[in-house]
This record gives C-alpha cells, structure tokens and sequence, in this order.
C-alpha cells in the first residue's frame, strides 16, 4: 500500500530493542539509504528520525502547499526545529513556537517568518494577528495536549492538524461540534519511508536545510539527556561512541 513507513512487525531501535547508543547496529539492508560523503555522520544520524519524519508529516499526510501558513509547536525541539526548515523549503509561511527565549534568534535563521515566545503557551492571540484573524492552513504539532487549546483556536477554516509528538501523557477532551464547524482535519504522522528520506537527503545536499545536532561523548550521555530535558538544546543530540 506504499506505506513503509510502518512495519507491523517492525522494532524501533531505541524502543522495544536496545542498542540506540550503540556504535554499530545490525539493520535489514531494506532499511538502507546511501548518504553522500559531504553529509558528516552527526548529521546523518538525524535524517531519519526527526527529518524524515517532519518531512513526512508536513509534505505527505500535512499536504502542505506553498503560500499556506504553517504553525510549528515546539519550534526548538528535534522535530520542530526541522519542521521550520522543511516548510520554508517548502514555500510556505512560517509561525515558529518556541517556550525558549535563547532559541528565538536561531529560529528566525532557520526560516521562521516569525517566532512566537511563549512560555504560558497561549500563543493563539499573536497567530490570530498575524493571519489577520483567518487562523493557520496547518499545524505541525510536536508538543501535544499541553497546546490542545492554543492549537485548537490558532487553526483557519478547513484547518489540517497534524499530530506527531506527545510531550507529556494527559488526554484532552473537547467537543465535537468544534471541529465540524470548522471543517478542521485531525491527522497524525509517524516514521518515515525510503522515498521521503531520499528527498531529505537531497534537501540536506542542496542546502535547503540543516540539520540542528549538537554531538556528546558517549561519556557524556547523561549530560546530553539532562540538557534535552531541560530545552538547552536546539535540534537533537547525537552520542558519538
Ligand atoms: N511521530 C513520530 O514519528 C515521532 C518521531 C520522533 C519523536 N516523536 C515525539 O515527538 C515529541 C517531540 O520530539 P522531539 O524529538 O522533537 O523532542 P525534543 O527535541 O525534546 O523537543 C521538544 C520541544 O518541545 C518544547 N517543549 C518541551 N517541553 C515543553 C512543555 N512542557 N511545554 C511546551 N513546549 C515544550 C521545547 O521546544 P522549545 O524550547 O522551542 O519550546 C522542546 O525542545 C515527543 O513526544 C516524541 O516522542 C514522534
């Protein structure tokens, strides 16, 4: 069905299999993609997974076309950082949220349009200025049910939603009505196929996007998880063994 990305009886490194800070992994040679010599390995580490997976998001299940307004949640983070670049690349208007006051200047020379400090997330007020009341084409949301409301009203007519993080574990509940009434989509995106990694591949090639890795001794991984915990970070961290 062309849907790769997910393999029923497949097992994430990291997730149900050990070995994510592990020098060397043994992978079925399906799952290889060649990666040119001018990408350093730190870098491609993160094609995949958060790229390819923001690629997938956005392009494939998000539709997003050029000219639209994007909102990227968790603007600073893995995905966010490049949900920012592969919109931009993209065509589209970038509305970048970030809770961090020190990520807002990097943001901006990834490609935001603007950034939207917000710390109290109640981010819906500046998003509703700046599209002139009409609300966003799409969401790219990488935080979850922590901006279920915020999200909820910074979305346009016939809105797409997508969902591809879950930062912490609530539920949200909401009516409905709200949704139909704005002819809203809700969507959710997870992994990344061959095709779409090629492409981001390419992408990183080109120049149209960089990828935001900051790498750590394997010594270090404490440190390095510490600091993703606490939001220093912009982009990933990658374990270099
Ligand atoms: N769908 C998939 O296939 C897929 C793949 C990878 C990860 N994920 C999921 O996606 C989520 C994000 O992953 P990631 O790798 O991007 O994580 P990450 O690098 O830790 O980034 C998360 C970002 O969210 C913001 N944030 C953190 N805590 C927050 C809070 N309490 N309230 C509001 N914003 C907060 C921070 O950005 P600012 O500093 O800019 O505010 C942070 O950098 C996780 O739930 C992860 O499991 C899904």
């Amino acid at each position: 069905m062309g849907r790769e990305h997910r393999c029923l009886k497949g097992q994430g490194i990291g997730h149900s299999v050990d070995g994510g800070f592990a020098e060397y992994v043994k992978l079925s040679a399906f799952s290889a993609v060649k990666v040119p010599r001018s990408i350093p390995f730190e870098e491609a580490c993160i094609l995949g997974c958060p790229i390819g997976v923001a690629y997938r998001a956005m392009k494939g299940v998000g539709q997003l076309h050029a000219g639209e307004t994007v909102l990227v949640t968790g603007a600073g983070g893995g995905l966010g950082s490049h949900s920012v670049q592969i919109s931009k690349a993209l065509g589209a208007r970038v509305l970048a949220v970030t809770t961090s006051s020190h990520k807002v200047e990097a943001l901006s020379r990834l490609g935001a349009d603007h950034v939207l400090l917000s710390p109290g997330l109640d981010f819906h007020w500046e998003v509703l200025a700046l599209t002139e009341e009409r609300g966003v084409d799409l969401v790219v949301d990488t935080v979850g049910s922590l901006v279920f409301q915020p999200v909820y009203e910074s979305l346009g007519q016939f809105g797409r939603w997508v969902l591809i993080g879950q930062l912490e574990g609530q539920n949200v509940s909401f009516n409905p009505a709200i949704f139909i009434f704005k002819d809203l989509s809700l969507l959710a995106s997870s992994g990344v196929g061959r095709k779409d990694l090629r492409a981001c591949v390419r992408l990183v090639q080109g120049g149209k996007l960089t990828p935001q890795v900051t790498a750590f001794p394997l010594e270090e991984a404490k440190r390095a998880l510490e600091l993703l915990g606490q939001r220093q970070l912009l982009g990933r961290a990658v374990l270099t063994p």
